[in-house]
Parts: C-alpha cells; structure tokens; sequence
C-alpha cells in the first residue's frame, strides 16, 4: 500500500477532528490586510509573528502579518511576501537547520530579531538581525543583516 493511501485510511479512520489541517506547500498564502494599528497592537503583532517564525518555526502563518507586496532589502530576493516566503520557509520548516532567537525589540513601528542559524546553507553558525517596519498592523519592509565568523577573526569570542 502506498504511503499516500495509508495515510488517508488513517484519516478515514480517525476522522477529521483528530487531523490538524496543515495547508499543502503550494496554497497561496494569506497576507496581512491593510488596517490601523497602535503601537501598542504593532507591538503584540510582531511578538506573534516573532514566537510563529523563529520559535514555533512556522512561516505561513507568520506571513499573514506580511503585506503582499513589501519592500524588500536583501540583495538576494526580490520585493513581496510571496519572494521572501519561498526562500524563508524551506529554511524554517527543515528542523535539520537550527533556529534560536537570541533577542528581540520593537519600537514602534520597528521591531527587530537577532538570532543564530545553523545550516540552511549557510556556514555554521551564521548570525542574522532581521529589521521589520510596521504600517498599521502589517510588516510592510525588511532588512537584514547576515555575519559569519570569519577564518581571519582577530577575537577569540564566538559569535554567541
Ligand atoms: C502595496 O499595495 C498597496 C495597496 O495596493 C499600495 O497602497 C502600496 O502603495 C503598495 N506598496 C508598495 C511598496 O508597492
Ligand atoms: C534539510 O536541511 C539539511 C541541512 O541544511 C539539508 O541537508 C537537507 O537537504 C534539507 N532537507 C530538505 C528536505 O530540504
């Protein structure tokens, strides 16, 4: 029996209330709605999508508090949710790679994340600060900022 249909007698056979639907790789994803937010909400917003990226590692739902279409600063991917996701989630999703938020600070409308990653092509580790801008309760624009540890490194602290 293929693996595909064991798993849908398994979902025959337990139903859908014990099935947490997880959206298939390709479904278009859900961005943030333009809409008025305090700082005060801005704030809580970016701490939910902060703990849905870099904690529970799961960046669609984090990406509904990207607006569709942001500007983007990394040299490497080009403006929009849709771009930065594709490159992002493989990251994020392959617990292969390690994740660890290290920091994390907002002030409005700006919040930002330094955290240390492990793999996902990168050398080990690599240390990143992301940079978000709120306008109103969506991430409209992006930033980072990518080191490794050079071989040349003249202090012997580690980059952590
Ligand atoms: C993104 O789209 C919104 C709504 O169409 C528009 O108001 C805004 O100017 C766009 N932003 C950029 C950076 O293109
Ligand atoms: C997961 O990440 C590891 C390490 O970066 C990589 O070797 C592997 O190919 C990745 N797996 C998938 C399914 O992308």
């Amino acid at each position: 029996m293929p693996t595909s249909s064991i798993l849908l007698s398994a979902l025959a056979l337990f139903g859908p209330a014990f099935c947490k639907p997880t959206a298939a790789p390709n479904t278009p994803l859900i961005t943030c709605t333009p809409r008025p937010a305090s700082p005060r909400e801005q704030q809580a917003e970016f701490e939910k999508y902060a703990d849905l990226l870099y904690v529970k590692r799961t960046p669609r739902p984090a990406y509904a508090y990207f607006t569709a279409n942001d500007t983007q600063h990394n040299p490497y991917v080009l403006d929009g949710a849709a771009a930065s996701f594709a490159l992002v989630n493989p990251i994020y999703i392959n617990h292969t790679n390690g994740v660890e938020m290290l920091h994390q600070g907002f002030q409005a409308p700006i919040g930002w994340v330094h955290w240390r990653l492990d793999g996902g092509g990168y050398p080990a580790p690599t240390a990143v600060v992301d940079v978000y801008r709120f306008e109103g309760a969506c991430i409209v624009e992006h930033w980072d900022i990518v080191q490794t540890l050079p071989a040349d490194a003249i202090n012997p602290h580690a980059l952590f």
